[in-house]
């Protein structure tokens, strides 16, 4: 089964579009919020440039050498003794446990745009009431939005690679960056803008726990959509002759910076209207539509603009977590792209209401195991243990599995001798050390 191929921009959109989401807009400005500013940004800036951006190397290497979906591109780069080498594969179903609560948050911003036209909230309070409400008393209203964002993202990928991915992103990933970019001229002459700058990247130090370097380490994953096949399925289209060096250092940039730039965006209209920072995960769904309710009709606007970036954002993020599972289906089981769709997006789709309904007051303890509410118990497995797990299995694959003489064949014109080694000294060592570090952290076996 030979995939389909994108283009060169069509390739790079994508990638960036899988990248750039609700990860950057929404959970960014919260996480640096609530882990106290600056010095949480230079701690995951610190672990985007030496260990994620090497990883993003590394991923798309696989994919782009093995060429087929991830269980099979793992299964034909292992050598013949190491044939369990293509279990890392399923790290690909990652993206549907993903996706069952993404899937509802893309629901959210649905409502919220919907609802920017009947008026921004006034107080906090009144904010406040409108997104409890929605998350606690309205399972109805959630599974329609949930259900529309699942048609709108499986048609996407049932359109394909090129029809439906690569024209998909190529729309919305421009369209995502120009509202970011504009609001970032608007806020720039805002008041709170210097406050804002000063917030993100003056660093104060006395903040900075080991929770919070462990945040900022695993965030830096789930940014940049590593670990979970992402990357590796659309790099199993990438165009011939194109450097992976290249792609993965503009699909980082890409997505640190629009990180940077939501976060400054949302913190000067913040800090404008004198709000606090520590708002946590309902950052922008309470505390952005208040503060922008002072602006009048232009904070309508401003509303409707930003939570269309964020929608965009989701999308695009959203087709890229479906596709690995619909590529294995396919090449595995011969089955038409329509079925592989319908199967793939049922399974998520239907644990995904348990994941909406474990935050209701009716439902909220039948979907909870543990005192756990479904919808954190998904979100945790994924973002704190299954995706370092899939980032370290890259690595070592790449690093000591893989035949030198291949990646170097692969990456050495591309990097020149010298970045060469620096890479391979990251994924070899760098990467796997913090990686293994943290995971012994979050399993409680070591303590920092
Ligand atoms: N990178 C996306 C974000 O920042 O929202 C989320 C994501 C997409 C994670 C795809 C993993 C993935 F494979
Ligand atoms: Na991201």
């Amino acid at each position: 089964m030979k995939v389909a191929q994108f283009s060169r921009i069509g390739f790079i959109m994508a990638a960036a579009g899988s990248a750039v989401g609700l990860g950057n807009i929404w959970k960014f400005p919260y996480m640096t919020g609530e882990y106290g500013g600056g010095a949480f940004v230079l701690v995951y800036l610190i672990t985007i440039a030496f260990i994620g951006f090497s990883v993003m190397v590394a991923e798309m290497l696989i994919g782009a050498l093995g060429r087929r979906d991830t269980v099979s591109s793992f299964e034909r780069l292992a050598p013949p003794s190491q044939p369990g080498w293509k279990y890392a594969g399923f790290m690909g179903f990652n993206g549907l446990i993903i996706m069952t609560f993404y899937s509802v948050v893309i629901g959210w911003i649905f409502y919220y745009l919907f609802e920017i036209f009947s008026g921004l909230p006034t107080s906090t309070e009144a904010a406040k009431a409108t997104f409890d409400n929605l998350v606690a008393n309205e399972p109805g209203i959630q599974i329609f939005w949930h259900t529309l964002a699942t048609l709108i993202v499986t048609y996407v990928v049932y359109r394909g690679i090129k029809g439906g991915i690569e024209k998909t992103n190529l729309v919305l990933m421009p369209a995502l960056m120009i509202i970011l970019f504009g609001m970032l001229v608007y806020a720039f002459n805002l008041d709170g803008f210097s406050k804002a700058f000063e917030f993100m990247f003056a660093p104060d130090w006395n903040k900075l726990n080991s929770e919070a370097i462990v945040r900022a380490v695993g965030h830096s994953f789930f940014t940049l959509s590593l670990g979970m096949g992402s990357i590796m399925t659309y790099a199993a289209s990438l165009p011939k002759h194109t450097s992976i060096t290249k792609a993965a250092f503009i699909v980082t940039f890409m997505d640190t910076l629009i990180a940077l730039v939501a976060g400054l965006v949302i913190y000067t209209f913040l800090f404008h209207e004198g709000a606090p920072a520590a708002q946590g995960p309902g950052l922008v769904f309470i505390s952005l539509p208040v503060v922008l309710s002072n602006f009048g009709i232009l904070g309508t606007v401003l509303a409707l603009l930003f939570f269309l970036a964020l929608s965009f954002a989701g999308l695009t993020s959203a087709v890229s977590l479906v596709e690995p599972v619909v590529q294995y289906i396919i090449d595995r089981f011969d089955t038409s792209r329509f079925k592989a769709v319908l199967i793939a997006g049922s399974a998520y789709y239907l644990v995904g209401i348990g994941a909406l309904l474990s935050y209701t007051k009716a439902w909220g303890s039948t979907f909870s195991i543990g005192g756990k509410p479904l919808f954190d118990i998904l979100e945790y497995t994924t973002d704190s243990i299954l995706l370092p797990l899939g980032g370290l299995l890259i690595a070592i694959f790449v690093g000591y599995v893989l035949q030198k003489e291949r990646v170097y064949a692969a990456l050495e014109h591309e990097m020149g001798e010298k970045y060469f080694a620096i890479w391979r000294f990251s994924i070899r060592y760098i990467a796997p050390v913090a990686l293994i570090f943290m995971i012994l952290n979050l399993m409680g076996i070591l303590k920092i």
